[in-house]
């Protein structure tokens, strides 16, 4: 273990909510709000506060007092035990804790450091990124982007420790800072989104965001969309949204969508998987949808012209549309699965019309700090969503698990009181 920065002997072995402890005194213990085995199941009931001794950071880590943490899809499906028992996944490979910390995304302040860490420092106010990996890892050190590196893993995921407690513990390159003019709740609500969305839109060259080119992305209204919404806009780009509901059609237009269509529309029949082909009537019932669903696209757009790139993560329910809708020589970019993993794809419109399907993961220390720097210069909102108390970790996953959220939620943690923006002296 490397050296801890402590600044002040030991006072008390755990601190209320809010009740901070001296810059850089390092308690015992602290609250988290935890998922055990035996609570696996609908998120509300998952999660439960229980009282946890403070990890300690290894040399290249950074020990960092959570002062709000995000929302993120990754613990409904931790909570759930499915498609992976995250505390299962992580005893196989070592790992001696048998509960999880989940939490993806946080606002903090950093309270210890390991010996090694140059780029932080004890008190420095920040913003943390979910992308964690092996930096020594032989890939890696051969120059491989580490998103790509076999070592890569996903902190308050598939790693331990995340933010929904009072202290969590990071790798140095996590640490990024924090916008000033945000609050603590409003900053630890967009980087895993925003970082994810950006690398979809931003990173798979030539398939990127190019000046006056039309952009469909799935889910307007939740977490990644409206970080696409925001990034495909700022890049110059020209976003389209499909929603669910009439009163998310506003939100992604004052975010910069130039157009929005409500998927509900009873003339778009065509969800979900592809008709055998060999099938003609339901194969035709199934372009009927998709052509009508086009139709509405070129009508929001004001011009037959097709998407681009067509941003999804919705998989099993969009992709056959996704594929049909996206221009020639364009992509379809996708994060995630979360209708289902089997998603068909016509090979003759990948082919004929050379269409690109790619997957993508997270984002590069890069990627996140040129995600970050659009925040800080505003020109990115985190779209901060419900803000729920310390004992709502369940809740608000389980209001992201039943499709009600809106934007970004945010748990306060240390933070007491909503609009804060730096520690109280
Ligand atoms: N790989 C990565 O790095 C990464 C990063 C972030 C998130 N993810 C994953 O991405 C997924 C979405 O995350 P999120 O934070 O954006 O979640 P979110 O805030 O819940 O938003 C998802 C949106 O998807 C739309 N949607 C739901 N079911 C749909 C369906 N059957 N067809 C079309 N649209 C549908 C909903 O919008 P409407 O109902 O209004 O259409 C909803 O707002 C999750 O599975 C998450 O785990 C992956």
């Amino acid at each position: 273990m490397g050296a801890v920065t402590v600044v002040q002997a030991a006072e008390k072995e755990i601190y209320a909510l809010g009740e901070i402890p001296p810059l850089g005194f390092v308690p015992k213990k602290m609250l988290a709000s935890v998922i055990r085995p035996e609570r696996f199941g609908p998120p509300k009931d998952a999660f439960q506060i229980e009282e946890i001794d403070v990890p300690t950071p290894g040399p290249r880590q950074v020990l960092v007092y959570v002062m709000a943490a995000g929302t993120n899809y990754n613990n409904v499906w931790a909570a759930l035990g499915f498609p992976v028992n995250v505390i299962a996944a992580r005893q196989r490979q070592g790992a001696t804790e048998d509960f999880h910390i989940g939490g993806s995304d946080a606002s903090g302040v950093v309270w210890a450091v390991g010996s090694e860490v140059k780029n932080v420092k004890v008190g420095d106010e920040v913003v943390l990124s979910c992308g964690m990996w092996d930096e020594d890892a032989p890939d890696i050190k051969a120059g491989k982007d580490p998103m790509m590196s076999s070592t890569n893993k996903v902190w308050g995921y598939e790693e331990n420790w995340g933010s929904f407690a009072q202290f969590t513990l990071v790798d140095h390159y996590q640490c990024f800072p924090k916008p000033k003019h945000l609050s603590w709740e409003a900053a630890s609500a967009y980087m895993l989104v925003g970082a994810t969305a950006y690398r979809m839109l931003m990173h798979w060259e030539p398939n990127v965001v190019h000046e006056n080119e039309p952009v469909l992305i799935w889910g307007g209204a939740g977490g990644l969309g409206s970080m696409a919404i925001q990034i495909t806009k700022a890049a110059g780009g020209i976003p389209i949204a499909v929603v669910s509901e009439e009163n998310k059609v506003e939100f992604c237009l004052q975010l910069g969508a130039k157009g929005v269509i409500n998927r509900k529309d009873p003339a778009f029949t065509h969800w979900g998987r592809l008709p055998d082909v060999d099938d003609a009537e339901a194969f035709n019932k199934w372009m009927q949808g998709a052509r009508a669903f086009g139709a509405k696209y070129w009508e929001v757009l004001g011009e037959r012209r097709n998407p681009a790139i067509v941003f999804d993560h919705p998989g099993e329910a969009t992709i056959p549309t996704s594929i049909f809708m996206v221009d020639n020589g364009g992509m379809v970019v996708i994060c995630a699965g979360t209708s289902g993993y089997n998603a068909d794809v016509d090979l003759r419109y990948l082919w004929m019309r050379q269409k690109r399907l790619q997957g993508s993961h997270f984002a590069s220390t890069e990627e996140c700090a040129a995600l970050n720097q659009l925040v800080i210069d505003g020109k990115v909102d985190p779209c901060l969503g419900e803000v729920y108390g310390f004992d709502g970790v369940g809740l608000s996953h389980q209001a992201m698990y039943e499709n009600r959220a809106v934007g970004n939620m945010a748990i306060l943690v240390n933070a007491r009181e909503k609009g804060l923006t730096t520690l109280p002296a």
